[in-house]
């Protein structure tokens, strides 16, 4: 299973050291809140800009006009933003996409935890690159895995999506081998491993990499 930890609950006073840490990860997943589309607001780019980061980012915009955070992830160097369905109507999902991989940029759509897969069309699972399937409700770390995620994983390879499938919230190494077996690609960690001191977070992120 290929892993990407998020930094939400990272010690941002110490960013640089927890992000080398992090440095044996897949991707490092990047949460971007308004305070709108949830309740709570994160950072924007430029608050992380002179950070070097070792593997590649994803922005995961929990945000209520997606198009609007395009610009600055790009330039940060993300290789992949996600968006949410709840936020626009399918025609504007679809312009969303395309505008992205014209970009050069992993065009991704998430379903937030109380979400079913059918919002997702035909269409949109044609056009995105990644489906995010969040086993919580957005909106902050450290919440319980919702186990009905497992079968909207089931559920999107029913329909045949090929892209990459990836699970975000309250995963931890105990749920993580029904999420594989479920038929995911990766999933983002953020409270189980960042909880683990510094020195012990490349033993965890290889534990997840065997699974
Ligand atoms: C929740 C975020 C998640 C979250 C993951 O709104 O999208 O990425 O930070 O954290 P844990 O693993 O603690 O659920
Ligand atoms: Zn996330």
């Amino acid at each position: 299973m290929k892993i990407s930890p998020s930094i939400l609950n990272a010690d941002f006073s110490r960013l640089n050291e927890e992000v080398k840490s992090i440095a044996s990860a897949d991707r490092i997943h990047l949460d971007i809140m308004d305070g709108k589309y949830v309740p709570q607001a994160t950072f924007r780019a430029s608050d992380i800009s002179k950070i070097t980061f070792p593997v590649p980012t994803e922005a995961h915009l929990m945000v209520e006009d997606p198009e609007s955070y395009f610009e600055e992830f790009q330039e940060l160097g993300c290789e992949g933003i996600t968006f949410h369905i709840e936020t626009q109507d399918e025609t504007k999902t679809l312009q969303l996409l395309r505008k992205l991989q014209r970009q050069g940029i992993r065009a991704g759509i998430c379903i937030d935890g109380f979400t079913p897969v059918s919002e997702l069309s035909d269409a949109v699972l044609e056009a995105a690159d990644l489906v995010l399937v969040m086993s919580v409700k957005a909106g902050k770390g450290g919440q319980d895995f919702m186990p009905e995620s497992l079968h909207k994983i089931q559920q999107l390879r029913e329909r045949l999506f090929v892209g990459e499938i990836e699970v975000d919230g309250g995963v931890t190494l105990g749920n993580v081998g029904n999420i594989a077996s479920a038929g995911a690609d990766i999933v983002v960690v953020g409270s189980f491993l960042m909880k683990q001191e510094r020195g012990k977070r490349k033993k965890v992120i290889a534990q997840f990499q065997e699974v």
